[in-house]
């Protein structure tokens, strides 16, 4: 009892600084806003900056200046010390590091919230990085995110607040975060990415080969694969790499994945992504994955093809299943307001939008409707606009749209049975929809 008594006061003086903090940066009127709200989220610490950076990878669902604050929230972490990941491998592992390591850098590669990687050569001599988590996250963790629930259920009976649904965002966010945190969870969503990878011959993507034995809930060690950072379009162009081909590659990985297999990377991001001079990609930090229902991904092939006829409701009514849409909502209201939405993106009644682009403009429809969209969607427009803003870059003079219908023909022609799944998933939607509009005549 004396216990959980204390864990209670514990979580409430938690409660207390986290409320406080909020409350003297909220003070610094001379900022806007979301500047006010980074900086008490960067004070907190590593919970709060993994919220904001979920704040910053979903577009639709938070206004624009708010992503364009919390995107910059990535990565500036100062680096724990290196005996202290030493510590924890061998703690974690179970056994001394020099049974397993030759050489083990104190100085990290790189350093984030969750964790850091290290370089290390094994007894073999081959190569690889270590990812270690910092020291006592868990514990901070879990009492950060039983505080962060409470002032939700503050947040629940402010009527103003309550429509966003905090409690819900705090849970699914918490979620997400406990599977972030456990590196063998990771360490299989790279295995499934991998023979993703072999199974479609998708030739030139990689995603670094596990050392599993070497791994645990805070260390995974892995094959090190150094290239040409993703953001460094000179070197890349230096090296000979054809970067448009680079981004049709990146588009294709992303969509294959979503339409083909339900599975996708969740933090395309320069940092994650790296190019070797053969002009292979390589794919870093499966900490959080997309995974789409067999009925989510029947839903967004139906949107795909709504949205390449122009068919504004059975977009709707596609999406609508995705979320669950309030009763009573015209959907014939809601179709023509998408309409009147999409207007700028349409030329001769042909959309010439992006992906990611039209998604985002959706999801904040459908969010001021209050219909509650799936966080994968969120996550999958994320992924999309990532590459369309890559494609500035990377390659200007490519028109993307037709890239992407390029990507569709090579896709079809690759998976036969794909085009036919998307045409019987487009039905089974229709037949879904009749039986939904019965069931609310009843
Ligand atoms: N297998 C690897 N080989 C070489 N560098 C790597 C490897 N894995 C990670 N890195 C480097 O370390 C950085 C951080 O790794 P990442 O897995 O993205 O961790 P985090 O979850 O902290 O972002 C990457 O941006 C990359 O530069
Ligand atoms: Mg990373």
């Amino acid at each position: 009892m004396a216990t959980a008594a204390t864990a209670r006061g514990g979580i409430a003086r938690r409660a207390w600084v986290v409320g406080t903090t909020f409350g003297r940066h909220a003070l610094h009127r001379r900022e806007p806003l979301p500047r006010r709200v980074r900086n008490a989220f960067t004070e907190l610490g590593p919970t709060f900056v993994k919220v904001g950076q979920v704040i910053a990878s979903s577009p639709g669902l938070f206004p624009h200046e708010w992503l364009v604050e919390f995107a910059s929230l990535r990565d500036r972490v100062p680096p724990f010390p290196g005996a202290e990941a030493r510590r924890i491998v061998e703690e974690d592992l179970g056994r001394p590091l020099r049974s397993a390591f030759a050489t083990f850098d104190d100085e990290p590669i790189a350093a984030a919230s969750i964790g850091q990687v290290h370089g290390a050569t094994l007894l073999d001599g081959s190569r690889v990085v270590v990812k270690v988590q910092r020291p006592g996250l868990e514990r901070q963790v879990r009492s950060d995110l039983r505080a962060l629930l409470l002032l939700c259920e503050v947040l629940e009976r402010i009527p103003q607040t309550a429509v966003g649904s905090p409690r819900a965002l705090a849970e699914d966010f918490a979620r997400t975060l406990h599977e972030e945190m456990d590196f063998r969870l990771e360490a299989d969503n790279m295995e499934r990415m991998r023979s993703i990878l072999d199974q479609d011959r998708i030739a030139d993507a990689r995603v670094p080969e596990v050392h599993h034995d070497l791994v645990g809930k805070r260390v995974l060690t892995m094959e090190r694969i150094d290239g040409i950072h993703f953001s460094d379009v000179e070197a890349m162009r230096a090296a000979g790499l054809d970067t448009q081909r680079l981004l049709r590659m990146g588009v294709q990985t992303v969509i294959e994945g979503v339409l083909v297999h339900g599975f996708f990377h969740g933090d395309l991001h320069a940092g994650n992504i790296s190019v070797l001079p053969d002009g292979t990609f390589v794919l870093f930090d499966f900490g959080i994955v997309g995974r789409l229902t067999e009925s989510v991904r029947a839903r967004l092939a139906q949107y795909l093809i709504a949205s390449t006829t122009n068919d504004y409701e059975a977009m709707i009514r596609a999406l609508d299943s995705f979320g669950s849409i309030p009763e009573g909502v015209d959907i014939p209201a809601m179709a023509a307001e998408l309409q009147e939405l999409y207007k700028p993106f349409v030329e001769n009644g042909v959309l010439v939008a992006q992906l990611g682009e039209l998604m985002e403009t959706m999801i904040r429809s459908m969010v001021q409707h209050r219909v509650r969209i799936p966080r994968e969607l969120v996550l999958l427009s994320k992924q999309m606009l990532y590459l369309e803003g890559a494609a500035h870059t990377l390659a200007p003079d490519v028109d993307l749209l037709g890239e992407q219908n390029l990507i569709y023909e090579t896709l079809f022609a690759k998976y036969p049975e794909l085009a036919m799944d998307l045409v019987a998933a487009v039905q089974r939607g229709r037949e879904m929809d009749a039986a939904i509009a019965n069931d609310r005549r009843r």
